[in-house]
């Protein structure tokens, strides 16, 4: 790791207000969590294309793309799974920089993780979103056939089934996904950024 004491923050000469202007919306990141078929990917995708008709800025961060690409080297261990998200929120706040929506799509199963990450934001900035499904559903729907796998074995420390998922005690947003369809829940995540002024 770098000696952060011989590190110094160059900083931008363009303002968050002017990043606000030129984008016509604000900057900040919307951090989904869930178990692995809960339907963060699903949501957050169609919640991107919603965006795009609002002409506002998003990105979707991926847990899967992510990891096929700057993460390819991190595994599913807590360590691992701590640093996945550690980067994954470095990005996001480098896009809410920038004035985009970033959109976080990563189980992010721990507790102390996501908190790390919202404490990297100002509080304005970090909006945590609990996909909530229960286990029996996501295994029901498994996409990737990775439940499966999981409980054959073949696949360790596997969330919900051989790792822990620690729910949210205090999310900005619950979205119940074995309740409401995703076109509901798209809107319910569009009619909170109205509220709060984010879009
Ligand atoms: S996180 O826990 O570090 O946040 P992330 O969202 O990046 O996880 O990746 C989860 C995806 O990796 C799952 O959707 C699944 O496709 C795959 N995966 C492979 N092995 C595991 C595992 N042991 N636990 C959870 N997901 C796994």
């Amino acid at each position: 790791m770098t000696d952060q004491r011989t590190i110094v923050w160059h900083p931008s000469k363009i303002t968050k207000e002017d990043r606000h202007r030129l984008n016509g919306h604000r900057g900040a990141v919307l951090w989904f969590t869930g178990l692995s078929g809960a339907g963060k990917s699903t949501l957050s995708v169609a919640l991107e294309s919603e965006l795009y008709k609002y002409k506002v800025h998003s990105y979707v961060l991926d847990g899967d793309n992510i990891r096929l690409g700057l993460n390819n080297n991190l595994g599913f261990s807590p360590s691992e799974r701590r640093e996945n998200i550690r980067r994954v929120g470095e990005i996001a706040k480098l896009f809410a920089d920038a004035g985009f929506l970033a959109l976080s799509a990563l189980i992010s199963p721990y507790r102390k993780d996501r908190d790390m990450v919202r404490a990297r934001f100002d509080s304005d900035e970090f909006i945590e979103i609990y996909v909530k499904c229960s286990l029996v559903e996501c295994e029901r729907r498994d996409p990737k056939g990775l439940y499966k796998r999981a409980r054959r074995g073949e696949i360790s420390e596997f969330t919900g089934i051989s790792a822990p998922y620690e729910e949210p005690l205090s999310s900005e947003l619950i979205i119940e996904t074995d309740k409401m369809t995703v076109e509901a829940s798209v809107k319910q995540i569009i009619d909170y950024l109205k509220k709060r002024k984010l879009i």
